[in-house]
């Protein structure tokens, strides 16, 4: 009999969670008005809001947070993370954040002003954010295949050339500071970006003297793709794959939240030393002094190790592979996912779930109530609610996607919760025909409204 893979650790700490019944679960989500930010934690039975800083750090990791170094200046946990980036990566110069949207921030500073251009994939809600912010534009140059969810194609992050061409052409080249590639493409579906296409956007920015950046919050597991898809990559390894990936970047943006496997922590990576000298001004100002930034001693040492553990081919295969049973369960029972599922996350095409709910309902969103209440499993509605209203109009911006994200935190949970949260969505599944309303929004911030956003059913 062929072995079959199993997990590539094992288990030395655990932590107690809850199971609730659904005359509670109606309760709760109607006091915090149908805002799954909202909920305690403990109110949640399996947690998919998000892949991001709810991993499950090694003894290896907890073992360096002892030997953080908390010197205000010159701590030598800088100058381990200084070294583990360099290795990883290949950037030389880097600045520590606190977190991916504090790297974009301290960036976009220094190169957006107001009315620039900023093309990417599918740029994700903070970036974008980050972007409307400054008073310019993000402008999305994502392929077409991306939007069709039953279509399979292996690189489903990539940008398109010919969109991004033409803006390149159409605009002066004062107005667009960067391009943002995307790895993998959260907005997408956890999507990744080919090695071929990396190369292709950098020639083509570098033909028109722009600087690529990557938002890099899942790069191993973009890179992990690549050895698998893409032609002649089969025999590099992971490392190898990611080093050629950031060779093509002038820098990039990080979540170490993510693939670096902490709960805290990010920072920027630069390939030019004038550009990095520019930043540094704004991470002192926003982060904090350059060999820490908002980062703890112990933080930066438990993100070092991460770096190397999160590149590591059998890690990431148990990851990919229990996003992928998750996915598999769900199309076998006929509901409509992202396909090929993503990296860090199953993506469910809540229109073709809910085909009779008005976009104007916030069908994603109906669909995550629903499933929060069939099992205590949370999600998050990456749909119309998320796109925001549109800066200039106030209109609602319905995205071409509505999807349910169920994210996948590292090393977290194990295959049987997948199975339970496959049971739980296949219940909602056979009941669809039942839900017959959505949600209107009765409380909204101008600006990344979902976090806060309080609803009412229709
Ligand atoms: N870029 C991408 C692609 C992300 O997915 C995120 C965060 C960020 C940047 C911002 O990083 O949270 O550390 O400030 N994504 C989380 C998510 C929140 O749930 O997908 P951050």
């Amino acid at each position: 009999m062929k072995l079959p893979n199993a997990e590539s650790y094992r288990i030395k700490m655990v932590e107690p969670i809850h199971r609730s019944n659904r005359p509670e679960r109606e309760e709760w989500i109607k006091d915090v008005n149908f805002n799954l930010f909202n909920l305690k934690s403990n109110q949640v039975y399996v947690d998919l809001l998000t892949d991001s800083g709810t991993g499950a750090m090694s003894d290896k990791q907890w073992s360096e947070m002892m030997l953080g170094d908390e010197s205000y200046a010159g701590a030598s946990s800088y100058y381990k993370l200084k070294n583990a980036i360099k290795d990883i990566t290949g950037f030389d110069y880097f600045l520590p954040t606190h977190q991916g949207r504090a790297a974009e921030n301290v960036l976009f500073s220094t190169l957006i002003k107001e009315g620039d251009i900023v093309p990417g994939n599918s740029h994700f809600d903070t970036t974008k954010a980050h972007i409307e912010f400054r008073k310019s534009h993000a402008v999305d140059c994502t392929i077409d295949e991306a939007f069709d969810t039953v279509l399979d194609h292996p690189f489903k992050g990539n940008i398109d050339l010919n969109k991004l061409e033409k803006v390149l052409m159409d605009n002066p080249k004062e107005k667009i500071p960067l391009i943002i590639v995307t790895v993998t493409c959260n907005s997408s579906g956890g999507q990744p970006v080919s090695m071929k296409n990396m190369r292709d956007v950098s020639a083509l920015a570098h033909k028109y003297d722009v600087p690529v950046y990557y938002d890099s919050a899942r790069f191993a597991e973009n890179a992990y793709f690549i050895k698998l898809r893409e032609e002649n990559y089969l025999d590099v390894s992971v490392r190898n794959i990611v080093k050629e990936m950031f060779s093509y970047a002038d820098g990039m943006t990080m979540s170490s939240k993510k693939d670096a496997i902490v709960n805290m922590g990010g920072f920027i990576g630069f390939k030019h030393k004038d550009i990095f000298d520019k930043a540094s001004v704004y991470n002192i100002l926003f982060e904090g002094y350059l060999t820490y930034g908002g980062m703890s001693g112990r933080d930066m040492n438990a993100l070092a190790q991460g770096l190397y553990e999160g590149t590591e081919f059998d890690y990431l295969k148990t990851r990919i592979d229990q996003v992928a049973l998750l996915g598999q369960m769900l199309k076998d029972h006929g509901i409509p996912v992202q396909y090929p599922f993503g990296g860090h996350a199953i993506f469910v095409d809540a229109k073709r779930f809910l085909p009779h709910i008005p976009k104007e309902e916030y069908i994603a969103q109906t669909l995550a109530v629903e499933l929060f209440i069939e099992g205590g499993v949370r999600g998050v509605e990456i749909g119309s609610i998320m796109a925001d209203r549109d800066p200039e109009t106030g209109l609602n911006r319905y995205p071409d996607l509505e999807l349910m994200r169920l994210a996948i935190p590292r090393r977290t949970y194990t295959n049987d919760h997948m199975k339970y949260v496959a049971a739980a969505l296949i219940n909602v599944y056979e009941r669809r025909d039942q839900i017959k309303k959505g949600f209107r929004i009765t409380k909204e911030a101008p600006i990344l409204r979902h976090f806060t956003v309080e609803l009412e059913r229709v």
